[in-house]
């Protein structure tokens, strides 16, 4: 059994498959597997698998987050980012019907090791420049000399991963670009590429399956595009109740550190959210939020189950609803203001929802 904080979430699937239609124009040709690890960026995982009908696959990061999805009944393709990390887990990855991805030498030994009659699917992921998960450029042509040699692996894709999608200006997407392009030239066979940056600034457009993530769930990966400018729309909204109005005066401290100050005699109200349901800490002063539908601001410190808001000019009593981030308040703007990106809040928001 669960306990339900204050805080509510509400996800509207509606926007969700319009966002999906969007990734779609950009990349008409390309298959499409939503990016749903983390629990769909705090969504709910299956309840996004679910409702993103036209979707050709789904990726996770974690072999567990995929059985998951496999056991509810999803049974579209879904690739593994982390593939697997022992035998055993490489078994679970064959009999779920998963596609590993393998970024390390060590992937390629357990696949040699195992047995098996059941086709599998891998990725060969390669580290292209973003230095995380990934095969180096110079070892591909040896793994996929022995990629060739296991005869239950049928299909060994290349994958890649951008580390400056979001910066489309940044001269090492074209770095990356060159060397992936270089690997496929003397290897073809199907590619995945582009995330959401990637998609949106066009870094590369023949590939047989695109990665979106954060453009599905409403928010821009581009800093300083906004999504609604990208016809975007959000997903999640976040919302809590206003529980007490304060009328404070001139002088009065507001919160821990008493960060903040009345410039004057006001009204400062206290809503139901703070840090353990996953609004930011950092999130400063000025940070905006909606109080009954009219734009306003926080103020002072955000504590662990409550945040103060500036009243002045605003209709509001106890038991209003403050919309954190959602249709009226952009997560972008908000993660901007706390200095952290919209995936941050989005997974803490979403995956502390509930206990
Ligand atoms: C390998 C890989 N591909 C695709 C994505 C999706 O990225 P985005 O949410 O920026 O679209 C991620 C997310 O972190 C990733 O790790």
């Amino acid at each position: 059994m669960g306990i339900n904080r204050a805080a509510k979430i509400s996800i509207d699937l509606a926007a969700l498959q319009h966002n999906f239609q969007q990734v779609k124009k950009y990349l008409p040709n390309s298959k499409i597997m939503p990016v749903i690890k983390a629990n769909a960026y705090g969504h709910g995982m299956l309840q996004v698998a679910r409702s993103l009908a036209d979707a050709d696959g789904f990726a996770v990061a974690q072999l567990a987050e995929a059985i998951f999805l496999r056991e509810q009944g999803i049974e579209k393709p879904i690739s593994v980012f982390q593939g697997f990390l022992n035998q055993a887990q490489l078994q679970l990855s064959i009999q779920y019907h998963l596609r590993p991805a393998i970024s390390q030498l060590w992937q390629l030994d357990l696949l040699q090791a195992e047995q098996q009659n059941t086709p599998l699917d891998i990725w060969l992921k390669i580290n292209t420049g973003m230095g995380r998960l990934g095969i180096q450029a110079d070892d591909v042509d040896h793994c996929y000399q022995r990629l060739e040699k296991i005869s239950y692996i049928k299909q060994s894709g290349l994958m890649m991963h951008f580390a400056n999608a979001d910066n489309p200006q940044n001269a090492s997407n074209q770095q990356q670009i060159d060397c992936f392009q270089a690997i496929l030239n003397k290897n073809k066979t199907t590619t995945s590429v582009s995330n959401s940056g990637a998609i949106i600034s066009h870094l590369f457009e023949q590939q047989d399956w695109a990665r979106p993530g954060i453009m599905l769930y409403g928010s821009s990966p581009i800093p300083g595009q906004s999504a609604q400018s990208l016809n975007l729309k959000p997903v999640m909204c976040l919302q809590a109740e206003l529980i007490a109005v304060n009328q404070l005066k001139k002088g009065q401290h507001v919160g821990y550190g008493a960060t903040w100050t009345c410039p004057e005699d006001m009204p400062v109200g206290i809503v139901n959210i703070g840090y353990a349901d996953g609004y930011p800490r950092h999130a400063p002063t000025d940070t905006p939020l909606a109080v009954n539908g009219q734009l306003t601001r926080l103020t002072g410190r955000v504590s662990m189950d409550s945040v103060a808001v500036d009243l002045r000019g605003i209709n509001a009593q106890c038991g209003d609803r403050v919309e954190l981030w959602g249709k009226q308040v952009s997560v972008d703007e908000v993660a901007s203001c706390a200095g952290t990106i919209s995936y941050e809040l989005l997974c803490n928001s979403g995956n502390s929802a509930i206990i």
